[in-house]
């Protein structure tokens, strides 16, 4: 699956699921950002909104449940309270948000991020992707440069459900987690400037070698991980270009992306204070520049745990089996979380849970089950006085 967001693979399936959530019977809207946003009516308008939602752009090489089932799904719901013939008391929305993955603007979660205030709306469409092309360019392009001011209305609460992207579930034996938080996400980018020299010639003492500098900070973010000097740490470099990229010259040039996770913020800052003071070091050594950009950089998000009583109640009402789990993987409800109370429903996956990669595969069952356990959930505080 590689449907980048606000490409025109992303333009075609927004405008689908707008003609599913039209089709519902849902009222459409679009905000500034390109976050779309489908309404079923209660009873009383006047009260805060229940919220659904997740994103529908994936990575590159992504895979066709991730984001997906919580967008599909909740159309699904809105679609069998049609069915049943039942109104709530609130307004029933779901949604999905632009640029979740961050893969092609350079920072995740951008659309609900601009929604919850994190990220500016201006600083949000100036962002550009490798070509050039800027987030309100992109926007204008593809139809959904919406006129709904991107700070919504603050929902009575939201649940994403979304599929776990990890082992989890599946070795416990259930379909459904109850996810109690979002552990912290840095992303940064760091150019090394060497200098290019001739492979054959240059003495290896006087080498300025951008790309034996990049190579070591792989090795030492891995080295990190698995010290347990920094807790529960990983590490990815998914990004690297060694430039000039000639047999017979020293790499005069490295980028890289450094991708870090922890669960505990403390443990993150000391891996991002190790990591620099490391970098610091190398550049003294092999007489090269280093700089540092920030991309992304989010703290540990709790969930609220009334919402996550109310799912895990919900899934025993339901007769489902769940483990509570902390959620590896970043999501648009962690920046949600900061406007309204806020949980989220897993969903096991096969092979392990791989994810970002096409062999994501969840069952249709456990899809089912984690959709249930939202639509309930999502009916019990459509209720809620
Ligand atoms: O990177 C993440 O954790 C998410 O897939 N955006
Ligand atoms: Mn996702
Ligand atoms: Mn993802």
């Amino acid at each position: 699956m590689r449907r980048l967001a606000l490409t025109d693979a992303d333009a075609e399936a927004r405008h689908r699921c707008v003609q599913w959530m039209l089709g519902a019977g849902l009222e459409v809207r679009v905000d500034r950002i390109g976050n779309v946003y489908a309404t079923r009516p209660g009873r009383d308008r006047s009260l805060p909104c229940v919220l659904m939602g997740s994103h529908i752009d994936t990575v590159a090489t992504g895979g066709a449940f991730d984001g997906t089932l919580g967008v599909l799904g909740g159309i699904e719901v809105m679609r069998t309270l049609n069915d049943a013939g039942i109104q709530t008391l609130r307004d029933i929305e779901v949604g999905f948000f632009t640029e979740e993955e961050g893969v092609r603007f350079g920072t995740d979660m951008l659309g609900s991020a601009v929604t919850a205030g994190r990220i500016p709306l201006e600083v949000a469409r100036k962002l550009t992707d490798a070509d050039g092309k800027t987030v309100k360019d992109e926007l204008i392009r593809i139809g959904f440069d919406g006129d709904a001011c991107e700070r919504r209305p603050v929902p009575h609460a939201y649940i994403e459900c979304h599929i776990e992207q990890g082992p989890i579930l599946a070795s416990a034996g259930v379909d459904i987690g109850i996810v109690e938080g979002v552990q912290s996400i840095s992303w940064q980018r760091l150019t090394i400037h060497g200098e290019a020299a001739h492979a054959g010639t240059t003495p290896i003492t006087s080498r300025h070698d951008a790309g034996l500098a990049a190579a070591s900070v792989v090795v030492e973010a891995r080295r990190m991980c698995d010290s347990g000097d920094f807790g529960q740490l990983r590490a990815t470099v998914g990004n690297l270009g060694i430039g000039g990229g000639q047999t017979n010259v020293i790499p005069h040039l490295a980028t890289m992306t450094i991708d870090l996770r922890n669960p505990a913020d403390d443990q993150m800052t000391a891996a991002e204070q190790h990591l620099a003071s490391y970098v610091g070091e190398l550049a003294a050594r092999h007489g090269v520049r280093v700089a540092w950009e920030r991309m992304a950089k989010t703290a540990v998000v709790p969930f609220h745990p009334g919402i996550g009583d109310l799912l895990a109640a919900t899934a025993d009402d339901l007769g489902l089996p769940y483990v509570r789990i902390m959620s590896g993987a970043g999501h648009d409800a962690q920046e949600i979380a900061a406007i309204c109370p806020t949980a989220m429903v897993f969903v096991a996956g096969e092979h392990g849970g791989i994810s970002h990669t096409p062999r994501e595969h969840s069952a249709p069952g456990a899809c089912a089950n984690g959709t249930d356990v939202l639509a309930n959930a999502v009916l019990r505080l459509a209720d809620q006085p």
